[in-house]
C-alpha cells in the first residue's frame, strides 16, 4: 500500500462542530490540519435542529445559575457540577461570538436573538418552561456548522477531507501522531502530530432506530479504548422522545417548545400523568419512558400499538412554517402525511451519548480514575465525556457542549504545543494498520460474515436487550450475544478489494468500533444496580445515591471489560428527587 507522510503540530479529527470550534483556536498559533471522514459541512451537528441554550434574558427573566440547577437536576445528579457551571455560563458569550461570526439566528421583533422553550429548561428552579434555547429555525446545528466552516475557511485552515483517521501512535505514554485511510485512493497517511483532538461525535448505530447517520459508529471512543484508554458513563445512552416511527428521523424537541402535544391511541395527552407540572417538556429520559409505557400497556397508536402521536395540528399553518419548517417537511417526504392537519406517528429514537471519552474541564484526555492526563490527546463533543451531562442530557446542551468545550480542547492544544518540541514518528509507523486492512482484503468473501450481518445483528438485539428499560436477564442475554459476534467478527471478510471509495472496507473497521461501544454500554449497564436518567433498570427501580453517585469507567480486558469508579463532582446542588 502506498504511504504518505506528513508534519504538523496539531490535528483535530473530526470536522462537526466540537472540532471546526477546536480549530478555530487552535489554527492561528500552528501547523494544524483537521482530518474528516465526511466532507466537513455533511458533519452530524447539521442534523442538530432546535437549539442552544444560554440565558441570554432576551424573552424573559434568566441567568446561568437556573440553566446550571435545570442541567444537574436533568442528568439527575450524575453531571459534575463545576464543569457545568462552565458550561451554563460560557453559554452566553459564545451565543454572541456566533453571531458575530455570521450565524442567521431567528429574531425577536425586538432584533435581539429568538429563545424557545425546550424540555427540563425552566426559570427559578423549576417554576414554569423557560424560554433559554437560542435558534435558527430549526435547523440550529445545520447554521452552527456553515458559520464555522466559514469561519474556518476564511483563517485558511488546512482540511484533509474524507481521510479517515483509523490509528492513533501513543509511544511511552506520548502521543506523536495518527494514521489515516483516504478514501478516495485507498492510500495511508501518516500525520506527525503532538496534540490530537478527537471530535468524532457518538455512536448511536449500536442500535437499529436512531437518529445518528450511518458514520456515527464511535470512531474516536474505539480508537482509544483500544489503546487502553477508559471510557466513562457508557450505561447512559439517550432516546430523544420523537423519532418518525420505524425511521428514526430526529423530528426537534422545539416541535413541543411551541407548544406540540403528545397523545395517545385515544387522544390523551398522557404527560400530564407522568409530569403534572412541565408535562411534554419534562426531560428526554422522562418522557421517552413515558411513551414506552404507553406503548407496553396497550396505549399505544397503529395496527401493533407501537408508536403514539405528536400533535402539531393547534399550531397553525404559520407557527409551522415559520418556526418548524425542516422537520415537517420531513414528515411530507417521509410519512407522507400533512402535520399541519394531521397528527404524526412518533416513538423514541437512539440519540446521544452521555458517555465517551473521559476529559477534564479543558479537553484533555484521562486515562485512569485518577486523573491521569494523557499528554497531547483531547476530546471535545459527543465523544467526549466532560461530564456535563451525567445521566441525561437537557436537549440544546449538546449543541453548547460542542463550542464550549471544542473550543477549550483548542486552547488545550495551542498550550501543549507552544511547551513542547514536534514528534518525530518512523516510517514503519503505519505497519500494523496496513497489516489489517491486507488481512482484510485477502480473506475469501462470505456472507455469514459479512459486515451488514453482523451489523444488523448487533443493532436489532441492541435495541432489544439494552434499549431504554434493562434488567439483569436482557443485559446477561446480551453480554452473551455480544461475544458470539465478537467471535464472528474475527472472520470478518468483505467483497470489495478495490482501492477507490472502498467504504465496506472502511465499515469492516467501523464495525469493530460498534462492538466495543455495545461492550461497554451493556457492561457498564449490567454492573449499575440502580436507575438513574437514561438507564432503567425495572429490577432496580430506584436511584441509589449511597452507593452509585459515581461515574463509571469500562477498560478493556482482553475481549471483556473491566469496570471502575470515580465520584461525582458535586456543587451548589444536592441530589434530591427528581419531580417535574
Ligand atoms: O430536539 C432537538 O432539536 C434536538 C436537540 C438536541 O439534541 O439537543
Amino acid at each position: 500500500m502506498k504511504v504518505i507522510k506528513h508534519s504538523f503540530d496539531g490535528v483535530i479529527v473530526g470536522a462537526g462542530g466540537a472540532g471546526l470550534r477546536a480549530a478555530i483556536e487552535a489554527a492561528p498559533h500552528m501547523k494544524l490540519a483537521v482530518i474528516t471522514k465526511l466532507y466537513p459541512t455533511r458533519s452530524h451537528t447539521g442534523a442538530a435542529q432546535g437549539g442552544m441554550s444560554a440565558a441570554l434574558a432576551n424573552v424573559e427573566e434568566d441567568n446561568w445559575n437556573w440553566h446550571a440547577f435545570d442541567t444537574v437536576k436533568g442528568s439527575d445528579y450524575l453531571a459534575d457540577q463545576p464543569a457545568v457551571d462552565i458550561l451554563c455560563k460560557e453559554a452566553i458569550d459564545s451565543v454572541v461570538e456566533l453571531e458575530h461570526w455570521g450565524l442567521p439566528f431567528s429574531r425577536l421583533e425586538n432584533g435581539k436573538i429568538a429563545q424557545r422553550r425546550f424540555g427540563g429548561h425552566t426559570v427559578k428552579e423549576g417554576e414554569a418552561p423557560a424560554f433559554r434555547a437560542c435558534y435558527a429555525a430549526d435547523r440550529t446545528g445545520h447554521m452552527i456548522l456553515q458559520t464555522l466552516y466559514q469561519k474556518c475557511v476564511s483563517m485558511g485552515v488546512t482540511f484533509f477531507d474524507e481521510f479517515q483517521v483509523l490509528d492513533i501512535k501513543i509511544d511511552d505514554g506520548v502521543c506523536k501522531g495518527v494514521i489515516a485511510y483516504e478514501i478516495a485512493t485507498g492510500d495511508i497517511h501518516i500525520f506527525e502530530a503532538r496534540a490530537v483532538t478527537f471530535a468524532t461525535g457518538g455512536f448511536g448505530k449500536i442500535y437499529k432506530v436512531s437518529s445518528n447517520a450511518h458514520s456515527l459508529t464511535g470512531d474516536g471512543p474505539g480508537i482509544l479504548y483500544q489503546k487502553g484508554i477508559p471510557l466513562e458513563d457508557m450505561e447512559f445512552y439517550q432516546f430523544h422522545p420523537t423519532g418518525i416511527y420505524r425511521l428514526g428521523i430526529l423530528l426537534s424537541e422545539a416541535a413541543r417548545g411551541e407548544g406540540g402535544i403528545l397523545r395517545n391511541k385515544d387522544g390523551e395527552r398522557f404527560m400530564e400523568r407522568y409530569a403534572p407540572s412541565i408535562k411534554d417538556l419534562a426531560p428526554r429520559d422522562m418522557v421517552s419512558r413515558a411513551i414506552a409505557t404507553e406503548i407496553s400497556e396497550g396505549n399505544g397508536a397503529g395496527p401493533n400499538n407501537d408508536f403514539v402521536y405528536l400533535d402539531l395540528t393547534h399550531l397553525g399553518a404559520e407557527t409551522i412554517k415559520q418556526k418548524l419548517p425542516d422537520i415537517t417537511d420531513f414528515v411530507r417526504t417521509y410519512v407522507k402525511i400533512e402535520p399541519i392537519n394531521e397528527p404524526i406517528p412518533v416513538q423514541p429514537t437512539a440519540h446521544y451519548a452521555m458517555g465517551g471519552i473521559p476529559t477534564d474541564v479543558n479537553a484533555r484526555v484521562l486515562s485512569d480514575v485518577t486523573g491521569t492526563v494523557l499528554p497531547g490527546v483531547y476530546s471535545a463533543g459527543e465523544s467526549a465525556c466532560v461530564s456535563v451531562h451525567g445521566a441525561n442530557r437537557l436537549g440544546t446542551n449538546s449543541l453548547l457542549d460542542i463550542v464550549v468545550f471544542g473550543k477549550r480542547a483548542g486552547q488545550s492544544m495551542v498550550d501543549y504545543v507552544s511547551s513542547t518540541k514536534p514528534m518525530a514518528l518512523s516510517d514503519n509507523a503505519a505497519e500494523d494498520l496496513t497489516n489489517k486492512i491486507e488481512n482484510l482484503m485477502e480473506k475469501d468473501h462470505s456472507l455469514e460474515f459479512s459486515v451488514p450481518r453482523i451489523r444488523e445483528e448487533l443493532q436489532d438485539t441492541m435495541e432489544e436487550n439494552a434499549k431504554i428499560f434493562r434488567s439483569e436477564e436482557s443485559l446477561e442475554k446480551q453480554t452473551k450475544i455480544l461475544s458470539d459476534l465478537r467471535d464472528r467478527y474475527q472472520n470478518v471478510t468483505i467483497s470489495d478489494k478495490g482501492k477507490v471509495f472502498n467504504t465496506e472496507l472502511l465499515e469492516a473497521i467501523e464495525l469493530e468500533y460498534l462492538l466495543d461501544m455495545s461492550d461497554t454500554t451493556v457492561a457498564s449497564a449490567l454492573h449499575r444496580k440502580e436507575s438513574r436518567g437514561a438507564h432503567s433498570r425495572v429490577d432496580h427501580v430506584e436511584r441509589d445515591d449511597k452507593n452509585w453517585l459515581k461515574h463509571s469507567f469500562a477498560f478493556k480486558n482482553g475481549d471483556s471489560v473491566k469496570l471502575e469508579y470515580k465520584d461525582v463532582e458535586l456543587g451548589n446542588y444536592e441530589p434530591k428527587e427528581r419531580k417535574y
